[in-house]
């Protein structure tokens, strides 16, 4: 049961917006992680605090799965294939995004639309649907393949490693096993690649160029806190627990 379905009594006592509420449940995290850990993730806070005010009139259609799966053909040459690598602006495999949370493939594919992320293949790809077919396509991809249940836990870290997970916080948005994030619109990143979580990490390091980088206020107050060579040890770890995200493999033609 996520946080916020279990607080919907006390939404509805203090009488707030759901948007608004559901800001205040990540936001109160973050401050419970910062007493204990860094007072950087204040800036995080902030962040998301700034982030909110563009993201509570995303609109919330309903997506319809079968919707969905009439229009994906263009993304299986990608996603749909095990392995599959992109090249630029280094060599990675795809992400797989079977099983990913709904509304945040919705967000990730606004994100491209927006030029927020300035990927140029996802760009167009995402320049290209609307707000029904994200809805659709979402739909499709949130129960696309076999669920699989994965521990509470993850495999304790290296104590190099924990510190770093600890300095950013990961665990207090992103779940404590890293597939139960806090609010829908959060990435599940367990069992992701291993070279996409480096790859995306390092995006949100980069403001400022064309054709790179991710302008996410949030991310990128904690990715800038770390080195690469740090960003990769945390990629490498997250990447190697067990997670519910699949590559599913799919024909083309069907
Ligand atoms: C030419 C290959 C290609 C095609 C076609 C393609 N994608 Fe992607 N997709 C990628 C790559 C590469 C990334 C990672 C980009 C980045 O680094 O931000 C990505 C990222 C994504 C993400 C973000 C994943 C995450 O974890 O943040 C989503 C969602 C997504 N694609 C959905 C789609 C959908 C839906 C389609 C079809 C309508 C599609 N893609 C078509 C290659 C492709
Ligand atoms: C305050 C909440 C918060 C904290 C703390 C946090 N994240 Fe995130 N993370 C997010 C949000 C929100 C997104 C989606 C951003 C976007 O839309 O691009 C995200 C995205 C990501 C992504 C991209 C996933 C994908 O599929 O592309 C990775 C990787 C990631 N986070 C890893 C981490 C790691 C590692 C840490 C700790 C060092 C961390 N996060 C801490 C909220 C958080």
């Amino acid at each position: 049961m996520t946080a916020a379905k279990k607080s919907k009594g006390l939404r509805q006592c203090l009488d707030i917006d759901q948007h608004i509420y559901d800001l205040l449940v990540p936001i109160s995290y973050l401050f419970q992680t910062m007493i204990r850990t860094s007072p950087r993730l204040l800036l995080a806070a902030l962040a998301l605090l700034a982030y909110s005010s563009s993201t509570v009139s995303a609109n919330e259609l309903k997506g319809n799965p079968q919707a969905g799966e009439s229009k994906i053909a263009s993304c299986i040459g990608c996603h749909g294939i095990v392995g599959y690598q992109a090249s630029f602006p280094e060599v990675y495999k795809v992400p797989k995004i079977s099983h990913q949370n709904g509304a945040y493939i919705i967000s990730a594919l606004n994100a491209y639309k927006s030029g927020e992320r300035k990927h140029p293949t996802m760009r167009s790809v995402a320049q290209t649907l609307s707000d029904q077919d994200m809805a659709d396509i979402a739909a499709y991809y949130e129960g696309h393949g076999q669920a699989v249940s994965v521990p509470e836990q993850p495999a304790a870290p290296s104590a190099k490693v924990n510190e770093l997970l600890v300095k950013g916080g990961c665990n207090s948005c992103h779940g404590a096993n890293y597939s139960a994030p806090i609010m829908p619109s959060y990435p599940k990143i367990a069992g992701q690649h291993r070279d996409y979580l480096f790859v995306a990490l390092k995006s949100y390091k980069t403001d400022g160029n064309a054709t790179w980088g991710r302008a996410n206020p949030v991310m990128g107050g904690i990715a800038k806190q770390f080195s690469n060579a740090e960003l990769k040890e945390i990629a490498n770890y997250i990447g190697s627990q067990p997670g519910q995200l699949l590559v599913v493999p799919q024909a083309k033609f069907r």
